[in-house]
């Protein structure tokens, strides 16, 4: 075993030893809730419990590229509360940007549309966001790009925006954000390799249920501890001999952890900053 104890005690000195220089993060809907984005799954409070008003034939379907095709507004409804701006990182979001800042974080695979990792610093090049963001817009048809600010006035109204190029095209306008039947960024499949060559692994308020990302906990080569800061246990984590789980909110974990590297002054004042 690679660390004295499953603790995150253990956890810290590991790194402080200068053993994790590597580090690889993966994170999901919960290192976001803080911010006031809801999550998923979570049963009273995620936005699959609260899209019964929609009449969708299943929550998913707000983000089925088929079922799009047919009735966008529905997406567009959702994608009101979900749109980037008014948001603010999370404790969590700011300690994975202290790992880039120290010159430990090896890459940070996120399924957040947030564009909070982004707002918190962490440099454009160590992020890959699996699922997209709402960064770019982009006709499905001819897949001309579709202007931001425009972008932004219809998301406000829940307006449907379509194709720039008016009766040519007439096609549906999308965020990039990767739908149920559309294929992830190439850059998932290119930076996952890194995950092999990792000395670390924290896994983030994600309930790893969507596939192909919630397979990447996998990779972690045997002896490289893995930990889940996570409401609840997820993905098989937990059944290898250095996997540390930190059940709970994930900012109070990320605290903790900060706590035992001596980090927490510097996390607290990047974090109000
Ligand atoms: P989920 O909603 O499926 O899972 C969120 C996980 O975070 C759950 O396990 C919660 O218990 C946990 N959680 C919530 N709040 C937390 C907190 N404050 N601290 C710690 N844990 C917390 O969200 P994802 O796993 O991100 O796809 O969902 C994956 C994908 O499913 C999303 O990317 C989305 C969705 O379909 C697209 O948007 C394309």
């Amino acid at each position: 075993e690679t660390l004295r104890e499953r603790s995150l005690a253990a956890v810290a000195e590991y790194i402080t030893s200068g053993k994790a220089k590597r580090i690889v993060v993966m994170t999901g809907a919960g290192i976001s809730t803080a911010a006031g984005i809801p999550d998923f799954r979570s049963p009273e409070t995620g936005l699959y419990a609260n899209l019964a008003k929609l009449n969708l034939p299943r929550p998913e379907s707000v983000f089925d590229l088929l079922f799009f095709k047919e009735n966008p507004k529905p997406f567009y409804v959702l994608a009101k509360d979900l749109y980037p701006g008014n948001f603010h990182p999370t404790i969590s979001h700011v300690f994975i940007s202290l790992l880039a800042k120290k010159g430990l974080l090896h890459q940070l695979y996120t399924q957040n549309i947030d564009c909070l990792e982004r707002a918190a610093g962490i440099p454009p090049e160590l992020i890959v966001e699996a699922h997209g963001s709402f960064a770019n817009q982009r006709c499905i048809e001819c897949k001309t790009p579709f202007p931001a600010d425009r972008m932004r006035e219809h998301v406000a109204r829940a307006e449907v925006p379509r194709c720039i190029r008016g009766a040519e095209c007439g096609g549906l306008v999308k965020p990039d954000i990767v739908f149920f039947h559309e294929a992830l960024p190439m850059l998932f499949y290119e930076r996952k390799d890194l995950i092999s060559s990792a000395d670390l692994a924290l896994v983030m308020g994600t309930s790893l249920q969507v596939h192909p990302f919630a397979s990447l906990p996998n990779y972690v080569p045997e002896g490289v501890p893995r930990v889940l800061f996570n409401l609840e246990r997820v993905g098989g984590l937990g059944t290898q001999a250095d996997d540390v789980l930190e059940l709970g909110d994930c900012d109070t974990g990320v605290r903790k952890l900060a706590d035992q590297l001596g980090w927490r002054e510097e996390l607290e004042k990047e974090w109000r900053d």
